[in-house]
């Protein structure tokens, strides 16, 4: 027997005991990490290094150009794993070099940042956090990993969960917005999306929760800045909804590139090891963002590329993302005793592990399906989700006069705007790989619902961005010429996602100019929103009877928005982040404290209170906020006692009543404020919601049930407890609009 076919013995026979294994992650990590450590034993320091590095492939880029050469070194067997890779051929010919020139024939993983969707791409997640609808979210996960699993990806940069309560921040767009326990929710749906039931099948990819941590809290919303805060802010708000995806089964955990409180992520030991293995035990892999070890420098904790690597090695980081600072500088710094090898093998135990849940070593081809390629992708089904999932992520903001639904007497539609008909900013940032040519632009959809009985007449008007106004005039006469417009507005899809932080969030360019000259016209106008976060718009919503709210809808966005504005299907989404009356206000959320000069309602300018002599406190639109086609109203509060003991259900229940003329789904909301704390409390804290539907006319009573327990918080010694005392219970529609009633617990 060679060498060769001895090792790939060994290697073989350790995977066929296991592929049989279903999984629970611990005993998981247990059964593959023997096997995994008998190759180790095998391996020489460099090819371990190996499997601690990770590159991207030339066939798209998600940051800068560092080096081009990963064919190469794969073949030395430097890489264990390859991003922005996929399409069976190609993932075929790279892992072909993997298992067949490089001495242990180790397979590679290959992950790409399915964010939202892969080849159907759906609306960008903080519109999917709209829907409420975790089994929506969850199965749009599941789609996303069927299809880059049949194009031979089996690891996605996501989910994304960056709790995130600025939006000029652009990744405001890829996460649940700003409340960390729907966001955790959220999080563990969409784990359970990518990584199924097992990860030992083929249409299953392994998750990575990003970007831990505490990456959505940049200063001044500035994308890669600083992060400070305190221990409390970050354990109450930040850190648990990374938790819920840990909890949930993750398979990676990917660091932040910020610092928090003068620490990089990507070299916190206390953050990757004290935190996330120790008291979380997470046994996955952690793998760095991209180049972070190299940023270390300019941080300014390391002073040259070793020092950084041996940082974040010891740190906790197992896989480096492009750097080659593991690749360059891990050798001599186990040389030198600054890295054990220890450290080494048990970040390689954990890669292999990973590689063995995937079954890639019975079959490193196993996601290269010809067959799976050309069925599994954007077929019917996938499509028809993907419109009902772009429809419900729509959130009605105004509806003045119910000018919306567009009434079936309509003969003549101008659908006017710069995004009226722009294939390639339906999909959004990261947009996977989507293609902009199979979108549905809003003016396709509304043309494909309309075919035969509307004239439908459209105008450019203006650009997204730029002083531009030649067309304004052009599209008012268009408007003119119609019974009714809808105006599509908003930014691109490059304003939002990574390195997209803007300073004002309103509308860009000469939009406005263009909706007043629109709305001049006297024509009833609806205004149809997308964008990637809030935007402050108060004289827009001032000046608009009607305002839809669409997000980047993906690859069906124009026809689920169509479906919504003609009253196909009645909106129900509701806003998981505020929209700001302006930048001033910024960070601007539900979950506020108090303080100890609180406005005062009936005079918001109020000498010495805590407000603007500018602005007032209040938002455009509040968080959980959404219109429907129909209207509904709650009856008072019940709760089932009004005193608690420490183990007491509480019990709180509504009567909500359909009373419009359609039926509808509402998403009724259970906020809790803790009154008297041995530390501050928010004035209100997101404790339950149901998403109903009710017929028209319909009453149903809503219950929820909560435990003191549930009412925990940091304490002042950063104990984890709920206080007796006297608490606040509201229910309502949205975090603004609620009824009230009060409870105590002894
Ligand atoms: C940088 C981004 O921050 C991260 O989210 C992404 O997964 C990587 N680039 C890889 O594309």
């Amino acid at each position: 027997m060679t060498r060769i076919s001895f090792l790939f013995t060994i290697v073989f026979s350790v995977i066929i005991v296991c592929s049989s294994c279903r999984e629970q992650p611990a005993d998981t990590f247990d059964t593959y990490g023997k096997k995994a450590d008998s190759i180790i034993k095998l391996m020489t320091l460099d090819e371990k290094i190996g499997q601690m590095s990770l590159f991207t492939s030339d066939m798209s880029s998600t940051g800068p150009t560092m080096r081009d050469d990963y064919v190469d070194l794969i073949r030395e067997g430097k890489v264990g794993a390859v991003f922005n890779a996929f399409t069976v051929d190609f993932v075929r010919e790279l892992q072909k070099i993997a298992v067949e020139e490089t001495r242990l024939h180790i397979p590679l993983i290959f992950g790409f940042d399915v964010i939202h969707g892969h080849r159907t791409i759906f609306p960008i997640n903080l519109g999917q956090a709209a829907t409420w609808d975790t089994a929506m979210i969850e199965k749009s996960e599941r789609i996303a990993a069927i299809e880059a699993s049949a194009e031979g990806l089996n690891w996605t940069f996501a989910p994304m969960v960056d709790l995130a309560r600025d939006p000029r921040w652009g990744r405001v767009m890829e996460g649940a917005g700003e409340d960390a326990w729907l966001g955790g929710l959220i999080a563990a749906a969409r784990v359970k999306g990518f990584q199924g039931s097992s990860l030992s099948d083929n249409n299953t990819i392994l998750g990575c929760v990003k970007h831990f941590a505490a990456y959505g809290a940049p200063q001044g919303g500035r994308d890669y800045h600083v992060v400070d805060m305190s221990d409390r802010s970050l354990y109450e708000w930040y850190l648990p909804v990374y938790k819920a995806a840990v909890d949930a089964g993750v398979a990676s955990v990917m660091t932040s590139f910020n610092e928090i409180a003068g620490v990089p992520s990507t070299s916190n030991k206390w953050l990757l090891t004290d935190l996330l293995r120790d008291d979380w035990k997470f046994n996955g892999f952690i793998v760095t963002d991209y180049s972070s070890i190299n940023e270390l420098i300019p941080h300014g904790v390391a002073a040259d590329l070793a020092e950084a690597a041996k940082l974040s090695a010891n740190a906790g980081v197992d896989m480096d993302m492009q750097g080659s600072a593991f690749l360059n500088c891990l050798n001599n710094l186990v040389k030198s005793g600054d890295v054990s090898e220890k450290t080494i093998d048990e970040a390689v135990k954990r890669i292999l592990v990973a590689k063995y849940r995937l079954g890639l070593f019975d079959d490193p081809y196993k996601y290269c399906s010809k067959e799976r390629e050309e069925k599994e992708i954007m077929n019917a089904e996938q499509l028809a989700f993907a419109r009902e999932f772009a429809a419900k992520s729509c959130v009605l903001l105004k509806n003045e006069n119910n000018i919306l639904p567009v009434p079936e007497s309509v003969r003549t539609i101008a659908v006017i705007g710069p995004l009226a008909d722009s294939k390639a900013d339906m999909l959004g940032f990261w947009s996977g790989a989507g293609q902009a040519e199979k979108c549905v632009t809003l003016l396709e959809g509304i043309r494909n619902r309309t075919a035969g009985t509307v004239n439908v007449f459209t105008a450019h008007g203006c650009n997204v961005a730029g002083d531009d106004v030649s067309g304004i005039n052009q599209a008012a006469s268009v408007a003119r010429r119609s019974d009714y417009v809808i105006l599509a507005l908003g930014e691109d899809r490059m304003m939002s996602g990574e390195a997209a932080s803007r300073a004002d969030i309103a509308l860009p360019g000469v939009q406005m100019q263009l909706a007043e000259a629109i709305i001049k016209t006297g024509k009833p106008v609806v205004v149809v929103l997308f964008n990637g976060r809030p935007l402050a718009i108060p004289e827009l919503d001032h000046m608009s009877p009607a305002i839809l709210e669409t997000w980047f809808g993906g690859t069906e966005a124009g026809n689920g928005i169509t479906d919504i504005l003609f009253g196909d299907l009645n909106p129900s989404g509701k806003l998981t982040m505020t929209f700001p009356l302006n930048v001033g206000q910024i960070p601007l959320f539900y979950n506020s404290k108090n303080t100890g000069r609180p406005i005062n309602p009936e005079n918001p300018y109020e000498k010495f209170r805590s407000n603007y002599l500018d602005s007032p406190n209040t938002p455009l639109y509040p968080f959980g906020y959404g219109l429907s086609y129909t209207t509904f109203s709650y009856s008072d509060v019940k709760l089932n006692k009004e005193s608690f003991e420490s183990n007491d259900q509480i019990v709180a229940s509504v009567d909500v009543t359909n009373t419009g003329d359609r039926d509808g789904e509402e998403i009724v909301q259970l906020y809790v404020r803790d009154l008297v704390g041995d530390v501050t409390r928010p004035v209100k804290e997101l404790k339950g919601f149901k998403k109903v539907l009710l017929r028209k006319g319909e009453t149903a009573t809503i219950t929820f049930t909560i435990n003191p327990a549930d009412l925990s918080y940091y304490h002042q010694d950063m104990s984890y407890s709920f206080d007796p005392g006297d608490f606040e219970l509201f229910i309502g529609a949205n975090s603004r609009d609620t009824k009230k009633t009060a409870f105590s617990i002894r």
